[in-house]
């Protein structure tokens, strides 16, 4: 399947990053796909579940990998670009499913009805093998993704894993970021181990504690399998933007 027609124009995928090179979006996907199957040993029949699956922008690369026994749903808060999926990905591949969710987010969703506290995901118990949330924490604050957590030691089966991309704050980078020596120059005190780049909408991007996150993690049973860290913080540093954390779900039951 020819899955460059996929590319949308740049009014939607711009919502996504800074994307108004298509070839750009259209490789950064394409390695970033490659990079979760390989770092997760996805396989061709398994479930995944794109949590802020935004347009599609990684969704797309899995329509060549996927079998008729494995399956893609997305969800995301923002009607325009989850409208982009439904319209032209699922028309291709019935078994990759796309849902809108009316939850608010200051930057994404500002019409959205539902606190992120009290989503609980369309998605059935312990029925994904693989949930990735890829440039999403990175908007959301603490408490929310703790409820997200949750929400994902819910729906994944045992065993599963979850990657999810953040901006994680330590020694290192707030010296960094002090000494101009970051890419994203997240310096707003926000609250209790929360930065932004922006006070007025501080979901335009924020860097969290790290030891608050992983506390997170292990309060609802998630193994850290490894952290591997982006170049946000740090011109010195190579590899992807963010840092991505990849968990296992080890219990079944969530410790909350
Ligand atoms: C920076 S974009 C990343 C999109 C996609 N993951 C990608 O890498 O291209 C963040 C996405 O998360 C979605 N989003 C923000 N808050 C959300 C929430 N609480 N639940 C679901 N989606 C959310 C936004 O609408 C947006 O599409």
């Amino acid at each position: 399947m020819n899955i460059k027609k996929l590319i949308p124009n740049s009014n939607i995928r711009n919502w996504v990053g800074p994307f108004n090179d298509d070839e750009y979006y259209y490789d950064l996907g394409k390695s970033q796909a490659e990079k979760i199957i390989q770092w997760l040993s996805v396989k061709p029949e398994h479930k995944i579940l794109d949590i802020g699956c935004g347009c599609g922008r990684i969704a797309i690369h899995f329509l060549n990998y996927l079998n008729e026994e494995g399956s893609y749903i997305g969800i995301d808060s923002n009607k325009e670009l989850l409208s982009y999926c439904k319209d032209n990905i699922t028309v291709l591949r019935r078994n990759f499913q796309f849902q809108y969710v009316d939850v608010y987010n200051r930057a994404y969703s500002p019409q959205g009805k539902i606190n992120t506290q009290d989503f609980v995901f369309p998605i059935e118990d312990e029925s994904m093998d693989i949930v990735i949330l890829w440039s999403v924490f990175t908007h959301m604050y603490l408490t929310d993704i703790d409820s997200y957590l949750k929400e994902i030691h819910r729906v994944l089966k045992k065993g599963g894993l979850v990657l999810a991309s953040l901006n994680l704050n330590n020694s290192f980078t707030k010296q960094q970021i002090e000494t101009k020596k970051s890419h994203l120059d997240i310096k707003y005190f926000i609250a209790d181990g929360l930065f932004s780049l922006d006070t007025d909408t501080p979901e335009s991007g924020f860097a969290h504690d790290e030891d608050k996150v992983k506390e997170l993690y292990w309060k609802y049973g998630f193994l850290i399998k490894e952290i591997k860290y982006g170049i946000w913080s740090s011109k010195e540093l190579t590899g992807e933007f963010h840092d991505t954390i990849i968990a296992q779900k080890l219990t079944t039951k969530s410790c909350d």
